[in-house]
């Protein structure tokens, strides 16, 4: 079949106000987590035609965004969401601060699993809390990062309210399995923590059919009134630069805890938003199987090239996200993202997630690109 959309073109990013591009533009970037792909068809018209309106006056969530959202979470996430365990958000990173500060007081502390998305370790300081941060363990027979259950027994304390969990995991491409969701979920009711589920990178499962997404929606319901599931059409659809995400909470009670929380904090949701978000979730769907392809066509030469040539360096089987999280720890080299800054290359060192050695590397590139980086990878670190 022919591919309908070009993940090859070269898009020139440096000098548009790109974070990933303009903030040392000595060096080629592979480090945050956005895409050198242009966002779908279906989403560049939605806002062109939003923006020829010409007024941009305050916005709301409008209903034919609600409908979308409500039929992709039937169909993708097999769940029936009422519109009102919704709260919309500029951005998801502002969805882990509120739930800090709306389910924890100053004094108690947040447990999540290392390494991880960088804010999951900041964000208890906005509510002055402890975080409990529990390193993952690597599974040799099924090369796969997994929760380490009796680290996390040992280290919860009686004081801790929340557990922040990345599903799909940032940075180790963990798409985490349903008996996994089920046991953190009852860790949680056992030591009555609030489940926070951010799940934005959960329409980037490489390999659906073999690691489906299980949502902390999918859980029983008694689990389930103890979880915030956080879904956004961000990464899938390359759309953080315009920022939206939901906060989906069913129980009645820790909704109100979490606009509580929330207060005057956020600015209003800009107007091209909503519509950005509509059209992913309408009218996304044949580009994201084009995109899931490439992707696993870049994953899988990286994979191949750092374990033929590069075997000392871990890499594990990579499930989901655009992301490979490289582990050092069985290699001489300490600091190996500042190595690959001398070769131009800007990787995130694996400190930013809590652990080194280590680097994160993001190949949502051309090809081209990827194959740039994987020289540079074997110049600087084979023997
Ligand atoms: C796990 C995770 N959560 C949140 C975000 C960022 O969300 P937002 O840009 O909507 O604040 C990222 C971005 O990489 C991420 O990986």
């Amino acid at each position: 079949m022919m591919n309908k959309f070009n993940f090859d073109e070269i898009i020139v990013r440096r000098g548009t106000g790109s974070l990933k591009w303009d903030r040392n533009t000595q060096l080629e970037p592979f480090w945050v987590a956005d895409m050198d792909f242009k966002s779908p068809p279906c989403l560049v018209e939605a806002l062109q035609q939003r923006l020829n309106h010409g007024v941009y006056g305050y916005a709301i969530p409008h209903a034919g965004l609600t409908e979308a959202f409500i039929d992709y979470a039937k169909t993708r996430l097999s769940v029936d969401i009422e519109e009102e365990w919704l709260c919309p958000l500029g951005g998801l990173v502002p969805a882990l601060s509120i739930a800090a500060q709306a389910y924890a007081k100053e004094g108690q502390s947040l447990m999540t699993s290392t390494p991880i998305y960088t804010p999951f370790l900041k964000v208890g300081r906005d509510a002055q809390l402890e975080t409990i941060g529990v390193a993952h363990i690597y599974n040799t027979d099924l090369s796969r990062w997994e929760m380490d259950w009796e680290s996390m027994e040992k280290n919860v304390q009686a004081n801790t309210r929340l557990f922040l969990l990345s599903n799909p995991q940032n940075p180790l491409g963990r798409a985490f399995d349903r008996a996994e969701i089920i046991a953190l979920a009852e860790f949680c009711e056992r030591h009555d923590l609030i489940l926070i589920a951010d799940e934005i990178h959960c329409d980037l499962i490489l390999d659906e059919a073999k690691t489906p997404h299980f949502s902390g929606l999918n859980l029983p319901e008694k689990l389930r009134e103890r979880t915030v599931t956080l879904l956004s059409p961000s990464k899938t659809y390359n759309m953080a630069g315009i920022g939206f995400a939901y906060a989906v909470i069913p129980n009645v009670k820790l909704r109100n805890k979490f606009i509580l929380a929330k207060g005057c904090t956020q600015p209003e949701i800009n107007c091209f938003a909503y519509y950005a978000a509509e059209a992913a979730y309408r009218a996304g769907e044949p580009w994201r199987q084009e995109l899931l392809s490439y992707l696993r066509g870049n994953r899988d030469l990286l994979v191949e090239t750092v374990n033929n040539q590069l075997p000392q360096i871990k890499i594990p089987v990579i499930e989901a996200t655009y992301l490979a999280w490289l582990d050092f720890s069985e290699t001489d080299f300490e600091k190996p993202a500042e190595l690959l800054e001398k070769q131009g290359i800007f990787t995130a060192p694996g400190a930013w997630y809590g652990q080194e050695p280590a680097l994160r590397i993001n190949y949502a590139c051309p090809r081209s690109k990827l194959e740039n980086l994987l020289e540079k990878l074997t110049i600087t670190f084979g023997s």
